[in-house]
């Protein structure tokens, strides 16, 4: 069994990681964009290219002939790197081009739920235009002054400007809305929504969808959700595959949701959405509504599920490459993770202590770490990049002792740099259910 990975990033370590626990024994050629030292410990080779070099990757590909591969990031899918293995011959765990379009175009994906009654939205006007009022008036009579404007294209997580936040008032937002149709022809605008975020990822293979556990990402930078917004500082998942502050009711409706849309990605594109389909949502005060699709493993995400799955992940892959994936197949350990990110101190704003040494501790069984933005020299010495530099996982019976894992592991990182260390812990978890109890029973 030969798997390639083309991938980079803590993400990509946690996805080969999976892979190499499989009975099967997979030989892993990886295809990264820097060299990762945890996926050089784990993979047979590390190809280290501009992963956008699609000419360079499928030479590499057919000269290790894999069984399969999986792609991590966005930017390959968006741009057809699907369609160009699978013409070489090379089924491939993630969707084609085409199907990407659930991550990489906003628009595409609202005007698909609508069109296929899938009822998940908040109200959104997709505008191709800058002529005219039109967009002054959909903010102030429809949406009444609270706006996101989303940029149609991928634009590596900073195309979204939410009013009160990255905008203020009806200009801002039309001057931004007509920026992006200007420059990529489309924009959505819509209705800002209030609640609590989560992510739900499902291995999908076009006519089914199997969940992962449901994750809570912390994107701002500072303790107590403060500071710029960032890749994703830490995340947490509960022991019963849900979340602290969802009822049973909203994580069944999620799953639906998941599966309905790759339902209507099937009917729509006439092709199957083959790889991970990850539904970012937001529990409201009457149900819940989708933020966005991503068409590939989250980060932080895949590093608090991955380490549970105790099935065959190798086997996970197959059967989503031949449309047979069953429950069965599907296992993860009912066990709590919380995922903590170790940046440079100055992350995200500055880059300065780019290059300087870092050592971590040695990790305990119930913990893990992924290599993030991180070099490696030839004596073993760790260097800092520019951005987050690895994420340690800890895992517990409950939120808040895997949140004491994560925290004492990332206290003994030496070396010019922080993270959050509130991530999981018992009052931010109360105060994100103190917030949606209270939003729902106003
Ligand atoms: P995205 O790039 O689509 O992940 O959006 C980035 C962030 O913008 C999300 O994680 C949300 O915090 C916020 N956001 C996007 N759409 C909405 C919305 N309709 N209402 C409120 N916040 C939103
Ligand atoms: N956790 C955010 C992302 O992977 O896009």
């Amino acid at each position: 069994m030969k798997v390639l990975l083309i991938t980079s990033s803590a993400r990509g370590h946690a996805i080969a990681d999976a892979l190499a626990r499989s009975p099967q024994k997979p030989e892993i050629i990886a295809i990264c964009t820097s060299r990762n030292p945890g996926i050089r410990k784990i993979a047979k080779e590390q190809h280290v290219i501009d992963i956008m070099d699609f000419d360079r990757v499928l030479d590499i590909a057919k000269k290790s002939n894999p069984d399969f591969a999986i792609i991590g990031p966005e930017d390959p899918m968006g741009s057809g790197l699907t369609d160009a293995l699978q013409a070489a011959g090379i089924p491939t765990v993630a969707p084609l081009k085409s199907l990407a379009r659930i991550e990489s175009s906003k628009g595409f994906t609202r005007e698909l739920l609508e069109k296929h009654g899938v009822d998940a939205s908040p109200k959104f006007k997709v505008f191709t235009s800058t002529e005219g009022s039109e967009m002054n008036t959909f903010i102030d009579q429809v949406l009444g002054g609270d706006y996101v404007i989303k940029y149609d294209a991928l634009k590596g997580g900073k195309g979204v400007k939410v009013s009160g936040e990255h905008l203020n008032g009806t200009e801002e937002g039309v001057a931004y809305a007509k920026e992006c149709v200007k420059e990529c022809g489309k924009v959505v605008i819509e209705e800002k929504l209030v609640g609590q975020e989560f992510s739900l990822l499902s291995f999908a293979t076009g006519t089914t969808c199997i969940d992962m556990p449901a994750v809570q990402d912390h994107k701002r930078a500072f303790e107590g959700d403060t500071g710029p917004n960032t890749g994703g500082m830490g995340t947490y998942s509960d022991s019963n595959h849900s979340l602290p502050f969802l009822t049973k009711a909203d994580i069944n409706r999620a799953s639906e949701i998941n599966k309905l849309t790759a339902k209507a990605l099937l009917d729509e594109c006439g092709e199957p959405f083959v790889g991970i389909l990850y539904g970012g949502f937001i529990a409201v005060k009457d149900g819940i509504r989708l933020i966005e699709y991503n068409a590939r493993f989250g980060d932080p995400e895949a590093l608090n599920v991955l380490p549970l799955l105790t099935s065959d992940f190798v086997a996970i892959c197959q059967g989503m490459l031949n449309g047979n994936l069953d429950e069965s197949m599907v296992k993860f350990e009912k066990k709590a993770t919380v995922c903590m990110y170790i940046t440079p101190e100055g992350y995200p704003d500055n880059k300065d202590q780019r290059g300087e040494v870092v050592s971590f501790p040695e990790v305990p069984n119930n913990a893990r770490i992924f290599y993030g933005d991180i070099s490696e020299e030839e004596d073993g010495t760790l260097k800092l990049g520019g951005s987050r530099t690895a994420g340690f996982v800890g895992i517990g019976n409950t939120i808040s002792e895997a949140q004491q894992v994560a925290q004492n592991l990332c206290e003994q990182v030496k070396g010019p740099v922080r993270f959050r260390s509130d991530i999981g812990t018992p009052p931010i978890v109360e105060k994100r259910i103190k917030m949606l109890r209270e939003l729902r029973t106003k």
